[in-house]
């Protein structure tokens, strides 16, 4: 890390992913030379910690931005498509959790470990957009593969944590849980159906093709950050009792043959990866295991016998962590390593 120090800005600092930002920033000694914790009104005045400091939380104005030099945004995609552009006026350069600019043509989309070269795009509007949660992971994973054997088509099917909503949904599945197990009447305030033993096979907005959006971000960001648009990706993404960390059963069809014991080989000595795969012991990745980790694992890696060229594997990491804060995080290293 070069020796200098950053002002950083951490916008939705009082929210699931911006708490992780700042644990991020502490626990990689990120090299702040003053910090700024923004939220909505409802939280100015609140106090939190950094690096034993506290910090008192300011509501995010017009003004906040002044003499910042990276704002790290994670306060959801109306708030970003405000207040984004207008950090970057100030002079700040933007690293943006939501959706709300991952696919414009003049804003990179990052994974580090794939394609940092795409930050350098960061001049055109001064903003960087981190991936969906669920693209991040399996890119990690796929992107070796890929540059291997070229991967054509991806199937996957997800089974995501509550706190890819957000706080409040990390509140339901407790509270409701709860309230199951001792027969009390619960609310349902965050998804439309009962979370708590269940499986809810939505996740953002239905589309008009069938999809939702999140199926959808899985396909185009994929197509983004590998800068292929002819793979392709069909997803189903489903919300799942779990309070961290996102499953995916990937199921890929490549170019040219690559047997299990290759890709696992591969995966092994690849950067942001775990390879978990001893099913004889019943090792395999689980969501409690990676969960306040920051690699991607990556297990059942086995042939998919229905096909020539076809590898089925589960794919596991935090989605909050590697999913958002870390890889926002990772791109803000590089910004201050690279281009401050
Ligand atoms: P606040 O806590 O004041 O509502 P989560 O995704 O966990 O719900 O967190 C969302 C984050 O975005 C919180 O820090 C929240 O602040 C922040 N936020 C939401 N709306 C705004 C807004 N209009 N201006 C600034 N921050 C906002």
């Amino acid at each position: 890390m070069a020796d200098k120090k950053v002002n950083v800005a951490i916008a939705g600092a009082t929210g699931a992913v911006g708490n992780q930002m700042i644990e991020c920033l502490e626990e990689r000694k990120f090299p702040v030379k003053n910090i700024k914790f923004l939220a909505s009104s409802r939280s100015a005045g609140r106090e939190l910690k950094f690096m034993g400091d506290t910090v008192v939380v300011e509501e995010m104005t017009e003004k906040s931005f002044k003499d910042v030099d990276i704002a790290i945004f994670s306060a959801g995609g109306g708030t970003s498509q405000k207040f984004s552009p207008i950090a970057a006026e100030s002079g700040a350069i933007v690293v943006d959790n939501s959706s709300a600019w991952r696919m414009d043509p003049d804003v990179p989309l990052v994974v580090p470990e794939v394609n940092p070269h795409a930050i350098a795009g960061y001049t055109k509007k001064g903003i960087i957009a981190n991936p969906n949660c669920s693209t991040i992971q399996m890119l990690v994973a796929l992107y070796p593969i890929h540059k291997k054997v070229g991967i054509r088509r991806v199937v996957v099917s997800t089974y995501q944590a509550v706190s890819g909503t957000g706080k409040k949904a990390i509140d339901e599945l407790f509270d409701q849980t709860r309230a199951i197990m001792n027969f009390v009447d619960y609310e349902k305030k965050v998804y439309p159906h009962q979370i708590a033993f269940n499986c809810l096979p939505h996740i953002d907005v239905f589309l008009d093709n069938g999809y939702t959006k999140e199926e959808m971000k899985m396909l185009n960001e994929t197509r983004k950050i590998f800068e292929d648009d002819s793979i392709g990706v069909t997803a189903t993404t489903v919300r799942v009792p779990v309070f961290f960390s996102h499953s995916e059963s990937v199921n890929i069809e490549t170019n040219s043959h690559i047997t299990a014991d290759e890709v696992k080989e591969l995966l092994s000595v690849s950067e942001g990866v775990k390879v978990v795969d001893d099913p004889e012991n019943n090792v395999y990745p689980l969501a409690i295991d990676a969960a306040g980790k920051d690699e991607t694992f990556v297990g059942r890696i086995r042939q998919d016998e229905s096909i020539e060229n076809g590898i089925n594997m589960w794919i596991v990491a935090d989605n909050i962590r590697k999913g958002a804060a870390t890889n926002a995080v990772q791109i803000a290293e590089i910004l201050a390593e690279k281009y401050l």
